[in-house]
């Protein structure tokens, strides 16, 4: 970093130090962006007789409390702050580097004056922010935040919210690297870095995904209790990022795969042990769950004796 960035010469030239008449002239320059000449006036009811800047003692503006006159070439590029003598330049090049001078004369009482040295420098580049995809359980993951610039002060944020060290947030080489521990799913977030120095700032961005599960799948059953003759439905669900894979078995033997099993007309051939298998191939995990298909319940329509023939069966797994 260039320590002479920004050479405040708070050449406070003020007539008369008795009356205490200070102006804190703060530079930042950026190319293509815009700065403010602040002064430390407090706006009084007078309105002052004038203000005028100038830069390398070229007239830049001149307020009056009848008219305002303005260099051309700036005439669409700054605002004055009447109230203050604050001034602002947009849109800067490095031609605008310089000595920027201020002359208030209020409307009674003594002049005012201040200068300062604005340097205009080149803008931090968007950083180039990266966060891998990630599984859950992944002991740690990195993220590196890149502008070319390692002096620079970078600041990580997960969705707007700052970060700070922790048992499970690190940051290394001057928050160059982000190094974050015990991957969970709850991790997944946009992360940000902002890059900043004196006179810039730029925010770079990544997702971060965390791939997780299946967990352990659950097993809807529909109708419940089951209705013999009736159509059936077992619906399997597991959480899991990317979903979950499903498939089914009854009985060991495979079935059509799909979250869903439908069994068009129950009879009791269909009672017994159904796995719901959940399979996620990015994190390789498998997991399965047994639902017990019973055969007790009420009859779809009249007294039959398959319907007992079900309760029996269902009594008899108890
Ligand atoms: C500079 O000021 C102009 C006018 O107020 C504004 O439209 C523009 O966004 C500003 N540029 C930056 C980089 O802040
Ligand atoms: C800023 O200045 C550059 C070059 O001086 C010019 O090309 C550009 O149009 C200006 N942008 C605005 C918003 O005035
Ligand atoms: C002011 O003077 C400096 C040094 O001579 C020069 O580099 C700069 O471009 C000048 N700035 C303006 C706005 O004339
Ligand atoms: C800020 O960073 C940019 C890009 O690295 C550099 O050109 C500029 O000089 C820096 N400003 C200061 C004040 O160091
Ligand atoms: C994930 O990490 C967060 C933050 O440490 C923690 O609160 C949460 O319990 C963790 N969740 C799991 C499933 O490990
Ligand atoms: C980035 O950092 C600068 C300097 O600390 C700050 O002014 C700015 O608000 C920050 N921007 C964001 C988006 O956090
Ligand atoms: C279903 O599984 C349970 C528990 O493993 C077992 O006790 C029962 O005999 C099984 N039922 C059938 C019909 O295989
Ligand atoms: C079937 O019966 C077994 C044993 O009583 C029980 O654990 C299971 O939850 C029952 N299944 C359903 C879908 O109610």
């Amino acid at each position: 970093m260039n320590p002479n960035f920004i050479r405040i010469s708070l050449l406070l030239l003020t007539t008369d130090l008795c009356f205490g008449n200070i102006i804190d002239v703060r530079v930042y320059g950026t190319h293509g962006k815009n700065t403010t000449f602040t002064t430390t006036i407090k706006p009084t009811s007078d309105p002052f007789f004038s203000v005028s800047w100038a830069v390398n003692g070229s007239f830049i503006i001149t307020s009056t409390i009848s008219n305002t006159i303005v260099e051309p070439k700036y005439a669409d590029r700054t605002t004055l702050f009447r109230e203050t003598g604050s001034l602002e330049l947009r849109n800067l090049t490095n031609e605008d580097s310089g000595e920027y001078t201020v002359t208030i004369i209020p409307a009674s009482g003594h002049l005012i004056s201040g200068a300062a040295v604005l340097e205009v420098q080149s803008k931090i580049p968007t950083p180039t922010v990266t966060c891998p995809p990630s599984t859950e359980g992944m002991s740690e993951v990195t993220f590196l935040c890149d502008d070319g610039d390692t002096s620079n002060a970078k600041q990580w944020t997960r969705d707007d919210q700052p970060l700070l060290p922790s048992d499970r947030i690190a940051f290394l080489e001057n928050n160059r690297i982000l190094m974050l521990k015990g991957v969970n799913r709850t991790d997944t977030a946009e992360y940000r870095c902002n890059v900043s120095n004196l006179s810039d700032h730029e925010v770079g961005t990544c997702q971060l995904t965390v791939y997780y599960g299946p967990d352990t799948p659950t097993v809807q059953q529909h109708p419940n209790p089951a209705v013999e003759e009736e159509r059936l439905t077992l619906s399997c669900a597991s959480d899991s990022l990317p979903p979950a894979a499903f498939t089914w078995e009854f009985q060991r033997r495979p079935l059509v795969p799909g979250p869903q099993h439908v069994i068009a007309e129950l009879d009791e051939d269909h009672l017994g042990n159904y796995t719901c298998t959940a399979r996620n191939d990015l994190t390789g995990l498998v997991v399965s769950t047994v639902h017990t298909l019973n055969g007790s319940g009420v009859p779809a329509s009249g007294p039959m004796s398959l319907i007992m023939v079900l309760t029996l069966v269902g009594l008899f797994q108890q």
